[in-house]
């Protein structure tokens, strides 16, 4: 018998007023445990952050003791279709209620309002890589942090120039920073949509950091198309210091032009020895641009997105497939029997079929395929995806796989 069958199932339900936004927030951060402290969200503003109708609850007993919230939005596929996107975020349980199946009916009921919705896919990222597999999500994306030698980073004589770089202003910067963000949409599989909710919470949370942060933009006034926000470390030794870092947590830089011009800005900062780009995709071009490519260190790679796909025939129909060939893969999923089915794929597009499947595989798996960055080959040598024909593995590898790695860029 599974710990679950001990309690009765939680009652699930959409939490509407500000009173219980205000405790699931609470809560969540009770889940967390070790978050650092933040201020209080503004009285009466609670529906600046969180979606109307996407947070919920769970209630045993008549007591909340878990929740979990989403944002809708897009994500993009390989190929720049965007597809509606589910955001997930705030899951958590107290801590006095946990492993008795709570999240499990959250999350199960918060698939099934998304897919309801119409939400092709949903995201998330996990504090914990073992927590959502079982839900269908997949990894689909990873995020890789650099550190800069800032002594060995001489620039190749080919890179750009790069535009004007200024800070900007406290007055502007957040209008700013949202608008440049919106107005440059890359078609990078994985770029997701940055809502109004995910900027107030943005605005409200750096309210309270304590220390420099600055952010500097790139290109004309009026026409900027890149920032970057960034802040150093160990300010109690800054002075005298001889190991002077700065940390890069956003660096939205969608052109070569404005990549070039924020790396060239950031390298001519004096004082600082050390640049850590916090959460890079992994094709970034920045060592290649030093003519000391060890310069530039992959300091830690890690999972970013974890997709789950709520309809697999949308999903797969929006998306690009290059090469050549045609392979049939079945997809279980234990949730939503309508994606369970075999799907042929080509470049020339996507069918359901009653023809045998030269590979099978789950929904958390496909979810892993869907934005091109890892290939069949190594899911089915994890024994992940199951190989009924070993020739159809190379076509499969070859439709699924992308140029460009994919990488939302965007933590929530
Ligand atoms: C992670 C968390 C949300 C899980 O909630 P929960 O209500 O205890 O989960 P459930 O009881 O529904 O567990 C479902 C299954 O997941 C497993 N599981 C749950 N949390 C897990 C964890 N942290 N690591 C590994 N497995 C976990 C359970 O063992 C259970 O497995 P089973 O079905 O084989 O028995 C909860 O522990 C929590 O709030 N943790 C702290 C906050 C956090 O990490 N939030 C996630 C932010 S991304």
């Amino acid at each position: 018998m599974s710990a679950h069958e001990n309690h009765g199932e939680p009652e699930i339900r959409v939490l509407g007023t500000e009173q219980e936004l205000r405790q699931a927030m609470a809560l969540f951060r009770t889940a967390m445990v070790g978050l650092p402290p933040g201020p209080d969200y503004p009285e009466g503003r609670m529906g600046d952050y969180l979606e109307e109708g996407r947070t919920l609850g769970a209630f045993l007993d008549g007591a909340l003791v878990g929740t979990v919230d989403a944002t809708s939005g897009f994500l993009v596929l390989p190929g720049g279709a965007r597809v509606p996107h589910a955001g997930v975020t705030h899951i958590g349980v107290l801590p006095t209620h946990t492993r008795r199946g709570v999240v499990t009916s959250l999350v199960r009921h918060q698939l099934r309002a998304a897919q309801d919705r119409g939400d092709v896919v949903a995201s998330l990222r996990a504090s914990e890589a073992t927590i959502y597999g079982r839900f269908g999500y997949g990894i689909a994306s990873m995020s890789t942090t650099l550190e800069v030698d800032t002594h060995r980073a001489v620039l190749h004589p080919n890179v750009t120039e790069g535009g004007p770089v200024r800070f900007a202003q406290d007055s502007e910067v957040w209008d700013l920073l949202e608008r440049i963000y919106s107005e440059h949409a890359t078609d990078r599989p994985g770029r997701i949509e940055r809502t109004s909710y995910w900027w107030a919470s943005q605005r409200f949370r750096f309210s309270a950091v304590s220390g420099p942060v600055y952010v500097a933009v790139h290109g004309n006034a009026g026409a900027e198309d890149g920032f970057v926000r960034y802040r150093p470390e160990n300010t109690g030794e800054w002075f005298g210091g001889r190991e002077r870092t700065i940390v890069v947590s956003d660096f939205f830089a969608p052109t070569a032009e404005s990549h070039a011009g924020l790396v060239r800005f950031l390298l001519s900062l004096d004082l600082v020895d050390r640049i850590v780009f916090d959460g890079v995709p992994a094709d970034d071009p920045l060592p290649w641009m030093l003519t000391d490519h060890r310069g530039a260190r992959v300091a830690s790679v890690s999972d970013e997105t974890w997709l789950r796909i709520l309809d697999v025939r949308r999903a797969l129909e929006a998306r690009s497939f290059v090469g050549a060939g045609r392979v049939r893969i079945a997809v279980t999923d234990p949730v939503f029997a309508e994606n369970t089915a075999v799907f042929e794929i080509s470049a020339d597009g996507v069918s359901t079929s009653s023809d045998p499947a030269h590979l099978e595989l789950g929904i958390a798996e496909l979810g892993s395929l869907m934005l091109g960055g890892v290939g069949c080959h190594a899911l089915a040598g994890a024994g992940r995806i199951t190989v009924h024909d070993g020739a159809a593995l190379p076509v499969a590898d070859a439709l699924f796989t992308w140029p460009v790695a994919p990488f939302a860029g965007t933590m929530f």
